[in-house]
């Protein structure tokens, strides 16, 4: 018998419930919302669709594993070199590279528990030592109590900005003091996934890679705002010396060609994604004031999702239950360390009003 090594028995990795289609067969669901993954339900630019089908033509060929084209645009924008810049197949198998090229066996990973779940499943994959700390008042990350926590084997911090599931972030005061009292051998990780959608709802939303620390990787992603979360591709901004260590343990030939058109596209047709930070805010005004009517506490989110607060684990599943018979799609935060809060994702005109009639139905 071949045996498999302790922490990968003791792995939970993502457990997917059913197929969509399937439970809108079982429900015989006439309408739905779909509010489950933080995803853009608006979809891509009318472009992206273009690049793909040009892109389709070229498959017999390998992508370009140094994604030259995609990286120059990224780093264009960025006002930064290509050196600075590296993609790969989203943002878990950027912090996935980052578990393998970073950490030693001894090191640690200090975070906050009620944060983004790949990262506690990479970390375990990785064999990796992951240390979780309470969140903080509100539901934040409490930088004060990240830096006092730093020990010896502390080799990377954590911080998801803004933070899925709780959707709140940590600002440009928070952010700079947290940078100079971290020493500079200690890894700081900004995910920034959400970055676009905090960018338009607070003037006080740090971008972390316009800093330039020597010790700081922010990470970004094509799954949210861009539309293309299907394509698997987001990229990683940092000094030259950390991104390279990333590229050497990332996939030879990833992301695919057609993801990587698709990115081009996307991250040039910055007019795009106008509509749907424009579209996120209004729904989240109108989340806000129907929670609020239907007595339910929620947190302010600066991403596109809102976390409710339901004080019981059993009134959170039955929320969520009661919300899918109604055809709309949430999640359940029971796996993410929060079993009495669930989270709604903001979506078409069409299903936000379809979630807000289902709260007072
Ligand atoms: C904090 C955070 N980081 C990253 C991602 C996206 O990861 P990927 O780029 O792998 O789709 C998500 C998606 O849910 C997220 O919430």
């Amino acid at each position: 018998m071949v045996h498999i090594p302790q922490h990968i028995q003791d792995l939970n990795s993502y457990t997917p419930g059913k197929p969509i289609a399937e439970i809108i067969a079982d429900l015989q669901l006439k309408e739905w919302a779909i509010l489950w993954n933080n995803e853009n339900n608006l979809g891509p630019s009318p472009k992206v669709i273009e690049a793909i089908e040009k892109e389709a033509k070229n498959l017999k060929v390998y992508p370009d594993p140094i994604s030259v084209a995609l990286r120059k645009s990224i780093a264009k924008a960025h006002d930064c070199g290509i050196e600075n810049v590296v993609v790969d197949n989203g943002s878990e198998s950027l912090l996935d590279n980052i578990f393998r090229s970073f950490l030693n066996v001894d090191d640690e990973l200090l975070t906050c528990e009620g944060t983004f779940v790949a990262l506690y499943i990479w970390a375990k994959a990785n064999n990796k030592k992951l240390r979780k700390l309470p969140l903080g008042r509100g539901y934040r990350f409490d930088v004060k109590r990240i830096v006092e926590s730093i020990n010896p084997e502390t080799k990377a911090i954590y911080i998801a900005n803004p933070n899925n599931p709780t959707g709140t972030i940590i600002t440009n005061d928070e952010l700079d003091e947290m940078i100079q009292l971290v020493p500079k051998d200690v890894l700081i990780i900004i995910d920034e996934a959400y970055y676009s959608y905090a960018h338009s709802l607070s003037d006080d939303y740090p971008d972390s890679f316009e800093l330039r620390q020597p010790n700081v990787i922010t990470l970004r992603t094509f799954s949210k705002a861009y539309g293309i979360a299907g394509m698997r591709i987001g990229f990683a901004l940092g000094p030259a010396p950390l991104i390279e260590a990333m590229a050497k343990v990332k996939m030879t030939f990833a992301p695919s060609n057609i993801a990587q058109a698709a990115a081009l596209a996307a991250f040039e047709d910055q007019e795009h994604i106008k509509t749907a930070l424009e579209l996120n805010k209004k729904a989240l005004t109108e989340f806000y004031l129907a929670l609020h009517e239907a007595e339910l506490d929620y947190i302010p989110s600066y991403g596109n999702f809102v976390m409710v607060d339901l004080k019981t684990e059993e009134k959170a599943k039955q929320f969520t239950d009661d919300m899918l018979n109604k055809g709309v799609f949430i999640r359940h935060l029971k796996a993410f360390g929060l079993p009495h809060c669930v989270r709604i994702s903001t979506g078409t005109e069409e299903e936000n009003k379809l979630f807000i009639n289902s709260l007072d139905s």
